[in-house]
């Protein structure tokens, strides 16, 4: 009879089963989903003569694992992503904004696809529409001796002024 109660206890006290859960990890099908769904969306990329130039020549599996990781958190999964912030990944890449949007809508062709249902779609880009900014044309940052190369050791008022004098 104790064993009853206390299984009828425990069984009270389960979690919630992932099915009911609001979390969009779940909503994307946990981390074998988002898995699938980045694997989809490299190869949308891939097809995609506006932007597949860009990961010509870069570590595809390495992108992959870090993209999957980086959604997985992000969507508030249990995942452990490694990589470095948006804006260092991306500088010096000279992504356009037209670039971003191309790849947004890579995106959602994956997510259609994969059969991700249209609200989590929306949570999904609603989480990635802030890392614009950080995306879009990253600044290059130039090594401390570039700088110092470029900036330190040029005159630039007397570099100009000979110019003006000439008329130019
Ligand atoms: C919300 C949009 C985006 C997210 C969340 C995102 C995320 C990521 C992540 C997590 C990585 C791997 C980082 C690492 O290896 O440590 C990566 C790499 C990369 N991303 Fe993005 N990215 C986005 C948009 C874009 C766009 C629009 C482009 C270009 C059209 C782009 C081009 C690249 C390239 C070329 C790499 C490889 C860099 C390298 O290995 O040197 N990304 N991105």
């Amino acid at each position: 009879m104790l064993a009853l109660i206390l299984l009828a206890l425990l069984t009270g006290c389960q979690s919630t089963p992932a099915s009911d859960s609001n979390r969009l990890y779940d909503h994307l099908g946990e981390r074998d989903g988002i898995s699938a769904l980045t694997e989809t969306l490299l190869l949308t990329i891939a097809a995609d003569p506006r932007i597949a130039d860009d990961f010509r020549g870069t570590d595809i599996n390495r992108v992959h694992r870090m993209l999957t990781d980086f959604i997985c958190v992000i969507a508030d999964g249990p995942c452990n992503y490694t990589g470095d912030d948006m804006a260092n990944v991306h500088r010096g890449l000279e992504i356009s904004s037209t670039e971003f949007n191309a790849l947004v809508e890579a995106l959602v062709l994956s997510m259609e696809q994969r059969g991700i249902a249209t609200g989590a779609q929306n949570r999904l880009l609603a989480k990635l529409a802030p890392l614009r900014r950080d995306i879009v044309d990253a600044p290059a940052q130039l090594s401390p001796e570039l700088r110092q190369l470029i900036l330190g050791d040029l005159d630039l008022y007397r570099y100009s002024a000979p110019r003006a004098d000439q008329g130019l």
